[in-house]
């Protein structure tokens, strides 16, 4: 069976004359208790991220401010999302391949993690990917 690539999310954005105000409530708006968060920022144009994928940890990004792409696959589908919007996540679920880049120079790129950090669980070589993912999907 092959599995979803990945999900976008509208996040209420609530406003006034004051401002905006965006709510991301786990287990609600996304997809899964939250566990940690982390942000990435300071990466520029030339700089690709990511290249990996988890098995265990599921991913919702946010480009809170500026804008990056993000790059999703499961080694036969491919996609590429541009991240641009404080509003909107991307849910990018575990065994799927990502690679951000394109960072603009005030892109805060936000990520939410089902998962405390555990570095065991990631797959950094894309060939050994190619090989899980095939056996991930014989199984699930
Ligand atoms: P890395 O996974 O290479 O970042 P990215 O996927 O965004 O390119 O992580 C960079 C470093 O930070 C690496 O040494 C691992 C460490 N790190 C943590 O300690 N905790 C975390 O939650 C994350 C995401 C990374």
């Amino acid at each position: 069976m092959t599995h979803e690539l990945y999900r976008k999310l509208q996040f209420a954005d609530l406003g006034d004359d004051r401002g905006k105000l965006v709510v991301a409530e786990g287990e609600l708006d996304i997809p899964f208790r939250i566990e940690r968060v982390f942000y990435i920022y300071g990466s520029d144009d030339t700089v690709v991220r990511g290249q990996h994928a988890n098995r265990e940890s599921e991913f919702v990004l946010i480009n809170v401010s500026g804008s990056s792409k993000v790059m999703i696959t499961d080694g036969t589908n491919k996609e590429i999302v541009e991240l641009n919007r404080p509003m909107e996540g991307v849910y990018i679920p575990k065994m799927i391949w990502k690679e951000m880049y394109d960072f603009s120079p005030d892109s805060v790129l936000l990520v939410l993690a089902s998962t405390h950090y555990d570095g065991s669980e990631y797959i950094r070589d894309y060939d050994r990917y190619l090989k899980e993912i095939s056996k991930y999907n014989a199984r699930t």
